[in-house]
């Protein structure tokens, strides 16, 4: 099968890894990739949002599948795209269509859907223009700290958590009038929870699921998770309090109810859920929907997967997903992310990037990479994803800590205390 991978980013280099060891993949091509996807399959100089390039370049190249890595286009509708096109619809796209990508576009719409089926999170309420009012009242009946969410998406900078609440009515009112622009023209008002963050991720040809290996990410910038929000620092799986009791409640709170809801609905989802969820004593609350594999959790998910995974994607493709079989790979990974100097904030590109020959024991995942005449260049604020297993956690990250030095460029960052909260 051809296959072509939309993205450019750790979480694309990691899926490309996977895709490209079945002997289904026939040709691989990643559009645009980075220098770590060239090194796995071809990379095309497509955006991912170009849908009219990408129908072009699908059909002189007898594409068979297109796997959407990032958010963008599923929520402009890609797979709407390419099922309405009479020579494109034979094409399989993984990924939810436009109304299902709702799930992350619209933080509004999520909440309304998770009320829907009795799918548990924070009790909210969603605010405009309109009901500016009851929303500074909801805002008075919550306890700090507060929690304002752009409804739209806001490059994962729409959530601000505010201590004070005369703060917290300013930002509402800054929001609704667009400090995010069109994102913030809805606002939702969510009760603070308190408890330890994991992400699970589902595939679902729409009938049926399969539960990968769950992740926890760390998104701080800053050792002991201080400092400002970035795309994620690293990541680990298993996560040692996403036990069996636990997981469990997941499958019958939240992914039953969710697969089950978007097909009574009559939402076509054939793709990945990323649930964000929050363990409160125990209990698994959705903080956030995604349409799409996590970043860097991918980098994790993918070497926990023994099975075939392009097999995985007919059956989602397909709709015989339940045939499947899903194996995983007992051993932990983890990954820990090396950074431009500067990031998230501003930060240079172009350094030169040695030591990836002298890297062993690792698996090395390009997020933020150019290549230059004969060099690896940085291009991004998240560089490399340094990813390792191990018989167990720690051992898994002494080797990517390991890697992580022998591997330069000037203004490296990394956090090195990546899996310092679990077990
Ligand atoms: P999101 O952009 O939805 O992933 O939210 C970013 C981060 O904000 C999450 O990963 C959580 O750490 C935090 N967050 C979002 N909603 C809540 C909430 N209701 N209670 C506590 N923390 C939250
Ligand atoms: N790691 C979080 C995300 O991909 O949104």
């Amino acid at each position: 099968m051809n296959i072509l991978l939309l993205g450019s980013g750790g979480r694309e280099h990691a899926l490309a890894w996977k895709i490209g060891q079945s002997p289904k993949t026939e040709k691989l091509f990643i559009a645009p990739g980075n220098a770590g996807t060239a090194q796995v399959g071809a990379n095309i100089p497509i955006v991912a949002t170009d849908f009219e390039a990408l129908k072009k370049f699908a059909l002189a190249n007898a594409i068979q599948m297109v796997v959407v890595g990032p958010e963008d286009p599923l929520v402009q509708g890609v797979y709407d795209f390419f099922k309405n096109d009479p020579e494109l619809k034979n094409i399989s796209v993984i990924g939810p269509s436009k109304t299902g990508a709702q799930l992350e576009g619209s933080k509004e719409f999520a909440k309304a859907f998770m009320m829907r089926h009795g799918i548990p999170t924070a009790r909210y309420l969603s605010v405009t223009g309109n009901n500016f009012d009851e929303g500074i009242a909801f805002l008075e009946t919550m306890q700090s700290p507060y929690v304002l969410k752009a409804d739209g998406l806001a490059a994962g900078k729409g959530v601000l958590i505010i201590e004070n609440l005369p703060e917290a009515k300013k930002e509402l009112n800054a929001m609704l009038n667009g400090s995010f622009g069109k994102a913030s023209e809805t606002v939702v008002i969510e009760e603070f929870l308190s408890g330890i963050e994991c992400s699970v991720f589902v595939m679902t040809d729409g009938e049926s699921y399969k539960i990968l290996p769950e992740a926890k990410d760390y998104k701080r910038i800053g050792e002991g998770d201080t400092g400002l929000n970035t795309g994620g620092m690293g990541a680990v799986s298993p996560v040692s309090f996403a036990d069996r009791t636990f997981l469990k409640k997941v499958e019958e709170k939240i992914v039953i109810p969710t697969v089950e809801g978007l097909r009574r609905e009559k939402i076509d989802y054939k793709g990945f859920i990323f649930l964000g969820l929050i363990n409160v004593k125990g209990e698994p609350l959705v903080i956030e929907y995604n349409c799409r594999m996590g970043d860097p959790e991918t980098e994790v998910v993918m070497l926990r997967i023994q099975s075939d995974f392009v097999d995985l994607l007919e059956g989602v493709a397909q709709g015989n997903l339940h045939e499947k079989a899903l194996v995983f790979d007992t051993r932990p990974a983890v990954t820990v992310m090396l950074v431009s100097g500067g990031y998230p904030g501003d930060y240079e590109k172009g350094k030169v990037i040695t030591g990836l020959d002298k890297v062993g024991g690792s698996i090395i995942f390009h997020a933020g990479t150019a290549g230059k005449n004969s060099q690896i260049l940085t291009n991004g604020g998240r560089v490399i994803a340094v990813s390792s297993y191990g018989s167990n956690k720690d051992e898994a990250l002494r080797q990517s800590f390991q890697n992580a030095e022998v591997i330069r460029f000037d203004g490296k960052y990394y956090r090195k205390d990546i899996g310092f909260d679990l077990e």
